[in-house]
């Protein structure tokens, strides 16, 4: 095969990961960038092109696939404009900024029959991929919960993230990634019911704290947290989490590179007699500690995953070898599913979702 022609609008924090990534992995061929701001194209790497603007990268006959790391804002106008320039897309996420920008997306590469597909390259974070190894192999028995939580301790937002009116807020930025992971392991399960609670905590205009629960119609309840002013003068300045529980066990971990294990007791049902323990917290007896030799552990079954292997499979689905991983359709669930997300938040009710 090839190698498939990429050329990227945007030359940001974004559009330099692409730029990285690109450049060594196999099968494509970066070809060059535009910006609406030229100043962004001064560090363009040497012997890539510097169009001078979108249009002329999107005529140009050399590209295969534009990749739009441009603002939020703009997803919906420059994925249609590719397309009708006979391109195919690859956009960051968010999709897009509205379901009606989504089903108009979907209408137009339809109609211009181009490949479109989302970057959503945290499908192969290995603390996720990890959890939806403990999840995919049943281990836990009926699994009743999964808590995913995100904490940043620096209370840093930045430049347009901080502006409605440019597709700024944390459900945009981090929501999308985090509905999307949970969505994508509970494939195939609908969500009965949203509850969520999205703040304003410091910041003026957009959101910076979320909690959405979401009941799925296999018992599932999962619940993903975010926060960026959870301050702490730690040694990392976020802290990543998940937690999953089931009726015959559970797992934990902490990190993107996750540390954590399995945890079961060895004699389920157990009645332990309800002795006193003394505590810091004073006396208990369920949250002792556990009788002599009764909790066991594993390793949990970590997933070597990097995220070059959304290119991977970009390679091969673009080549009809296999699909694209990231469906549109499913990125418009994640856009419904958020939609229901800010009305629990504006009404303070659990909304029903796909019953
Ligand atoms: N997948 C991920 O993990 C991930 C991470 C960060 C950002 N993103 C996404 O990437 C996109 C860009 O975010 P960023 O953090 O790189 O922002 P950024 O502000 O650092 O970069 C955006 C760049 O796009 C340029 N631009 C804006 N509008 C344009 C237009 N109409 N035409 C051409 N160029 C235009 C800007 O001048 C800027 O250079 C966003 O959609 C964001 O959600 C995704």
């Amino acid at each position: 095969m090839r190698d498939i022609n990429i050329a990227i609008i945007g030359h940001g924090f974004m559009g330099h990961e692409h730029e990285t990534m690109l450049l060594k992995t196999p099968g494509f061929r970066l070809i060059g960038f535009a910006d609406i701001d030229p100043k962004q194209l001064e560090d363009v790497t040497e012997g890539l092109k510097r169009y001078s603007s979108n249009e002329e990268l999107m005529a140009d006959p050399e590209v295969d696939v534009v990749l739009i790391a441009a603002n939020n804002i703009y997803h919906h106008d420059l994925v249609c404009q590719a397309a009708r320039a006979g391109k195919d897309v690859i956009c960051e996420k968010p999709i897009a900024m509205s379901l009606e920008e989504i089903d108009d997306m979907i209408r137009v590469t339809q109609e211009y029959g181009v490949k479109f597909t989302i970057h959503h390259q945290r499908r192969f974070d290995p603390d996720f991929r990890t959890m939806k190894n403990v999840y995919d192999s049943g281990t836990l028995g009926d699994v009743y919960s999964i808590k995913s939580s995100l904490y940043g301790h620096n209370g840093n937002m930045h430049d347009w993230h901080v502006y409605i009116d440019q597709g700024g807020g944390m459900l945009l930025d981090w929501g999308v990634h985090l509905i999307d992971q949970i969505l994508w392991m509970m494939k195939g399960h609908k969500v009965v019911s949203v509850y969520a609670d999205i703040r304003n905590v410091i910041n003026v205009e957009v959101d910076d704290y979320f909690k959405i629960l979401m009941k799925f119609d296999n018992n599932v309840l999962a619940e993903i947290e975010l926060g960026t002013y959870f301050l702490a003068d730690k040694e990392h300045w976020f802290e990543r989490h998940w937690m999953m529980s089931g009726n015959k066990g559970s797992a934990y971990e902490d990190g993107f590179w996750p540390e954590g294990k399995i945890v079961r007791k060895t004699e389920l049902l157990k009645n332990v007699g309800g002795s006193r323990t003394m505590t810091a917290a004073g006396p208990t007896r369920s949250f002792g500690p556990p009788p002599e030799g009764t909790l066991v552990t594993e390793e949990l079954p970590v997933a070597g995953t990097t995220h070059d292997m959304y290119f991977e499979n970009y390679r091969k689905a673009y080549w009809g070898e296999e699909e694209f991983l990231v469906q549109i359709p499913e990125c418009r669930r994640v856009f419904a599913l958020m939609d229901a997300v800010r009305e629990s938040g504006r009404t303070g009710r659990a909304i029903a979702f796909e019953e």
